[in-house]
């Protein structure tokens, strides 16, 4: 399992005149240096340790000082773990847990036990499939918005696409959940703040791996303390405001709000109302910002698959704005979404802490073992995925779909993303939507590294400019 990288990563990007291997680290083909090292690396740059033996159907393990690592990356075996044995392998691990709870104290992403199932029952409710087709509008008018703010553009001027898909889908975010009042300001100032923070937090809680079976809590430095605070300071004022009656009666945190007053019982006080609109908030625009700009990128290279997608926009749409109507005639559209979102995974990592010890298949798993699920590393094994690094919208059309947990872009069972309809349909309709009037065209020869912090990235943003289609 993984290996040790001194040498500088190499990495594949292969452009055909109807294939495209979009950009990811060759494999590491020899093992050399410590596991610690490698514990280090990994800290830096997670997406690159794989050896090509990593990309098989398979349950793997290490021992890293005081503890047990166990790679599941079969479909069998992470059914057992998201579903069958569940119970035993809610609670995320250390690192994530210390990493957020700054930020989001007990809300849903890092809460287990008693509290997750209350509050999961309450938030999937509130973005739960059903109530999508109401934040449409929302979704629609903010995309057009920014269709018209492109157009205001002078022509050849470079963008970076990840800052611009950043500021739309936090801007949806911030308007499903606040309510139309946020502001501009106010929304980019929780956007910034919650940039800033993840670039503060580490990626590995080394306490955990000496001996912390909870790790320990993060340095909070005054920058960490300085955006917390303006993340909290705007919440809470969304949250008194809609207390006091002062609120968009539409919104999500409005819907909390409700339910609190039906459900007593559920003891949501202000802070976790506040805690629970920062969970939806930060959950729900950074993995969405990433698969737009991910699919710009792969749509830029691979012109063929471009093409056929403004065919279908045109025939679906004609001169009118697409709308959430349109979505389910929008099947490439949705494809190339989905394919994205296999090649690169947002949240590429699903760490979880088993309470009890357990076995999965031949390998013994002592109590507060760190359990990793790698949909970067799953969704790119040649068993389950032909082709698996060539970017092929066509994998998911004509009713074709993966095998049944081999493909986890939202995670799966009880634990499944809340926000997977809301996001699916927002990433679908915003790419209609800017696609019918621009062409986003990455410079040739730009080679879009991928970056795992606590979201899968283009390392450095994505620059592009922006061509008009007639
Ligand atoms: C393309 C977009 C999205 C992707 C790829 C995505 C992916 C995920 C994944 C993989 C998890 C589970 C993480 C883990 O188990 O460690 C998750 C959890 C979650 N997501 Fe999403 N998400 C997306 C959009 C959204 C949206 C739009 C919302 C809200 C409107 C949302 C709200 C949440 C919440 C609240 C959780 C925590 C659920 C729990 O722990 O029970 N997500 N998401």
């Amino acid at each position: 399992m993984f290996g040790w990288r001194s040498a500088p990563i190499r990495y594949i990007d292969r452009l055909t005149s109807n294939s495209f291997e979009p950009a990811h680290a060759a494999p590491f083909d020899a093992t050399r240096g410590t596991k610690l090292q490698l514990l280090l690396h990994a800290r830096k740059d997670f997406l690159s340790i794989w050896r090509e033996d990593d990309f098989r159907s398979k349950i793997d393990s290490i021992q890293l000082l005081g503890r047990k690592i166990v790679l599941v990356n079969s479909p069998e075996f992470i059914r057992e773990v998201v579903v069958k044995r569940h119970e035993n392998y809610q609670r995320k691990s250390p690192q994530m847990r210390r990493a957020l709870e700054v930020l989001l104290g007990d809300g849903l992403f890092i809460s287990d036990g008693e509290t997750w199932k209350n509050r999961r029952a309450l938030v999937s409710d509130i973005v739960h499939m059903n109530r999508v087709p109401s934040f449409g509008p929302i979704m629609q008018t903010t995309a057009q918005e920014l269709v018209q703010r492109w157009e205001t553009l002078p022509a050849g001027r470079t963008i970076n696409v990840l800052h611009e898909m950043a500021g739309l889908t936090a801007e949806i975010i911030a308007r499903s959940v606040f309510g139309n009042d946020l502001g501009k300001d106010r929304a980019d100032a929780v956007t910034d703040s919650f940039t800033k923070y993840q670039s503060l937090i580490d990626s590995i809680n080394l306490a955990y791996f000496i001996g912390f079976d909870n790790g320990l809590p993060v340095m909070k430095t005054p920058s960490l303390r300085s955006s917390v605070r303006k993340i909290h300071g705007i919440v809470d004022k969304v949250v008194e405001d809609h207390l006091a009656g002062r609120g968009d009666h539409h919104s999500m945190v409005d819907l909390l709000i409700r339910r609190r007053q039906r459900n007593p019982e559920l003891k949501l006080d202000v802070i976790a109302l506040r805690n629970e609109a920062a969970t939806i908030f930060m959950a729900g625009h950074e993995t969405t910002a990433a698969t737009l700009t991910w699919a710009w990128y792969l749509l830029s290279r691979a012109h063929w698959v471009e093409k056929a997608l403004h065919q279908e926009i045109d025939r679906v749409c004609g001169d009118r704005v697409p709308t959430m109507d349109d979505v389910p005639r929008l099947e490439l559209c949705k494809a190339v979404i989905e394919e994205t979102l296999r090649l690169y995974p947002p949240v590429p990592i699903l760490a979880r802490q088993n309470m009890k010890a357990d076995r999965l298949g031949d390998i013994d798993i002592p109590a507060q073992s760190l359990i990793l699920m790698v949909p970067w590393l799953l969704h790119r094994t040649p068993e389950l995925f032909e082709d698996p690094h060539l970017f092929k919208p066509e994998r998911f059309m004509n009713g074709r779909k993966p095998i049944p947990y081999s493909y986890i872009p939202f995670a799966s069972g009880p634990r499944v993303c809340p926000g997977l309809h809301f996001g699916l349909t927002e990433a679908v309709l915003c790419l209609a939507i800017l696609a019918r009037n621009f062409r986003v065209v990455v410079p040739d020869g730009h080679v879009a590294i991928p970056g795992a912090r606590l979201t899968l990235r283009p390392q450095d943003g994505l620059p592009a400019t922006l061509e008009r289609r007639a």
